[in-house]
């Protein structure tokens, strides 16, 4: 139902009035991963999923939040909100507004309804999404503006304090920032980036492994506080390393031996993955497909052995990727543990690619992956 005059009328006929309608994008990250809680770089792309959030003004003193994809509808009390979140899929969109309150804005009654095709649990940022839209609805009801940077933040918050997962900041100021056609390498520790062009003949393939993965659950805060210890150790005889963007691969030769084993694998994925990304958008900048692709492989290899952050199923949707035609770059994208590889391919061969990923896919595995043909899309905007 990617039609807004349809989620127009479904606004309409449950909520009685006429919504503003916005949209914002979920995400693949070509290349960065667990680095941006570390300050370091990230190079996502928007991507042709989205969330749409319709917004109308009530005069009950509700807020009603209607999901479409949950066939769910939670109303609040404008004058109460809720402080935490109580693991709920309305603790996304709850959470931008009690943080919009918390920056002094006095949040009206309204309705308020979503939708989306980011595939949930995948990694690719379907709360960021849902964020995101949520909160230019918002804001665009009360009157607010905020510069994309600090409206990312406010997204983020919304998900550290509130949800209370422990992500970094790449998902929502992609969802807020991206640009059609182009990649996203982005500084974590100042918000400055620099686009990069995708080039038309690149398709970018999305092969979901089902395999479900969660910011929320236990691997990712694991990983987090692991690659956190190491730093922790190097920043112990050079204080001028507060984060592992600050750190080397030789502090690590230095001090390694004083860290437990995996906070060291942990972190020399972070530190090299930092290298990997500059790198990877000086290739992608130059045109050089074949570096970009080699980067990618390298991120893999790295994000599954020493950060393990993958699993046997996305490790074999990579493998069996190899020697496809029209391969450029494949690698698990997202925070890990499952969701979905991102594939870079010649658009030529992108529809056979797709197929034949696909078949080999569930050979191995018996189960049947999700393969999705995508473009870099545009951030998150209002739809007239
Ligand atoms: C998730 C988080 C991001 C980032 C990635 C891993 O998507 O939300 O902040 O940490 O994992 O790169």
């Amino acid at each position: 139902m990617h039609n807004p005059s349809v989620f127009r009328s479904m606004h309409r006929e449950r909520f009685g009035a006429d919504p503003a309608i916005f949209v914002a994008p979920g995400r693949v990250n070509l290349i960065g991963e667990h680095t941006d809680y570390a300050e370091g770089f990230v190079m996502p792309a928007a991507i042709n999923f989205a969330t749409l959030a319709g917004i109308s003004p009530r005069t009950d003193g509700k807020i009603a939040i209607y999901s479409e994809n949950y066939g769910e509808e939670k109303t609040f009390d404008a004058a109460a909100l809720p402080a935490k979140g109580n693991k709920h899929w309305s603790d996304y969109p709850m959470g931008v507004v009690s943080i919009l309150k918390g920056e002094g804005h006095k949040i009206p009654a309204f309705s308020l309804s979503i939708w989306s095709d980011v595939p949930l649990a995948s990694g690719l940022s379907s709360s960021a999404a849902l964020e995101v839209a949520t909160a230019i609805a918002v804001m665009d009801l009360i009157g607010a503006t905020y510069p994309g940077p600090v409206l990312a933040r406010l997204c983020q918050r919304a998900e550290n304090e509130f949800v209370g997962a422990n992500c970094g900041i790449m998902d929502q100021f992609i969802s807020v920032n991206g640009k059609e056609n182009h990649a996203l390498l982005l500084d974590c520790r100042d918000l400055s980036y620099k686009l990069a062009p995708i080039p038309d003949h690149v398709a970018l393939v999305i092969a979901n492994t089902m395999v479900k993965h969660s910011v929320a659950g236990g691997d990712y805060p694991t990983r987090r506080r692991e690659s956190e210890a190491a730093c922790a150790v190097i920043a112990s005889h050079r204080p001028g390393v507060p984060f592992l963007r600050d750190a080397t691969l030789e502090d690590l030769e230095k001090w390694g031996h004083e860290m437990e084993p995996k906070s060291r694998m942990r972190a020399k994925h972070v530190i090299s993955e930092d290298l990997r990304t500059v790198a990877a958008c000086e290739a992608l900048l130059k045109g050089d497909m074949k570096e970009l692709g080699r980067l990618m492989a390298e991120a893999h290899r790295s994000y599954s052995r020493d950060f393990e952050g993958s699993c046997v199923e996305a490790d074999a949707m990579v493998e069996l990727a190899q020697d496809l035609p029209g391969l450029i770059g494949t690698r698990l994208t997202g925070g890990g543990f499952g969701g979905c590889t991102v594939n870079l391919v010649e658009q030529s061969e992108a529809a056979k690619f797709a197929e034949a990923l696909g078949v080999r896919y569930a050979a191995r595995t018996g189960i049947t992956p999700q393969i999705h043909i995508c473009h870099a899309s545009g951030g998150a905007h209002r739809l007239e």
